[in-house]
């Protein structure tokens, strides 16, 4: 994956920094975003220091503007966009009956619309070079919901078939979309859950552990290369077998 620059949301942390970090070991020239510009420049430090090629990107994805700014921004630098991971997402769980309008709309704001602003921008260069990965983080509560999370099922959801449109959209164009929905992850979104709901999760995954963000690191990159030039639309679960 020589050369190719890929825009990764939410990398100074968690999935998005195991992403990030493996596509800089592909070969990538990765776009780090995330709002904290300290994480970020340490992340790139880091991967340069190992050979890789990075760079810093703050921006707060619930600002279209400044998002969609970004991507353009990118582009232009580097003179092509070629992988768009929208990791970047947020949880604001509640019971639906306790759920708070504000909660609603801010989860499907950062974690939803942002998906669609990053990639009306990102299409455009990605047409231009003939070639285009879109890999959108979804979650297994996308597919089978999950008590307490009304929003974040409906984010991820919706995020399932806004990316099954625009790889029918751009299908023709040499760029695809796919998602990749992650089970229970061990990251800070995960470590906030209490002792009791962790445990009741594990038993529920058949591999009786939780994942890493390594493991969806590895997705990420395989839906990114060229080896999956004829994967589009898809939903890829890594989730210890957990759904069906
Ligand atoms: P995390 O909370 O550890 O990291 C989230 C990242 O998104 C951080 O880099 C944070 O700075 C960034 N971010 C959040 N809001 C932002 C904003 N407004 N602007 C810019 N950046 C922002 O989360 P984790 O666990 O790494 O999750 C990554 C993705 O994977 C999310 O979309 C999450 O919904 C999804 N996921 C995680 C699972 C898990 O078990 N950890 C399970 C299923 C899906």
């Amino acid at each position: 994956m020589d050369r190719r620059v890929a825009f990764v949301t939410g990398a100074s942390r968690g999935i998005g920094r195991a992403i990030a970090e493996k596509l800089a070991s592909d070969g990538c020239h990765v776009v780090l975003v995330a709002r904290s510009a300290d994480r970020l420049e340490a992340l790139a430090k880091e991967i340069t220091d190992q050979g890789g090629s990075a760079e810093a990107c703050p921006c707060d994805i619930g600002d279209g503007e400044a998002l969609a700014t970004a991507v353009t921004d990118a582009a232009e630098r580097h003179g092509r966009f070629d992988i768009l991971v929208n990791n970047a997402g947020i949880t604001r769980d509640d019971l639906l009956l306790r759920m708070s309008d504000e909660a609603w709309d801010e989860v499907i704001h950062v974690n939803l619309r942002s998906a669609f602003v990053a990639c009306r921008a990102a299409v455009r260069p990605m047409m231009r070079g003939r070639f285009g990965r879109i890999i959108n983080v979804g979650s297994v509560s996308g597919v089978m919901g999950n008590p307490g999370q009304a929003n974040y099922a409906a984010a991820k959801a919706g995020m399932i078939g806004f990316t099954k449109t625009i790889g029918k959209e751009f299908a023709g164009k040499g760029v695809t979309a796919n998602v990749v929905a992650p089970g229970f992850i061990a990251t800070d979104m995960t470590d906030a859950l209490p002792d009791l709901v962790k445990e009741e999760a594990t038993k529920r995954i058949p591999a009786k552990r939780f994942g890493t963000p390594e493991e969806i690191a590895h997705a990420v990159s395989f839906l990114a290369s060229d080896g999956a030039s004829y994967i589009n639309g898809r939903v890829l679960a890594v989730d210890g077998g957990m759904t069906d």
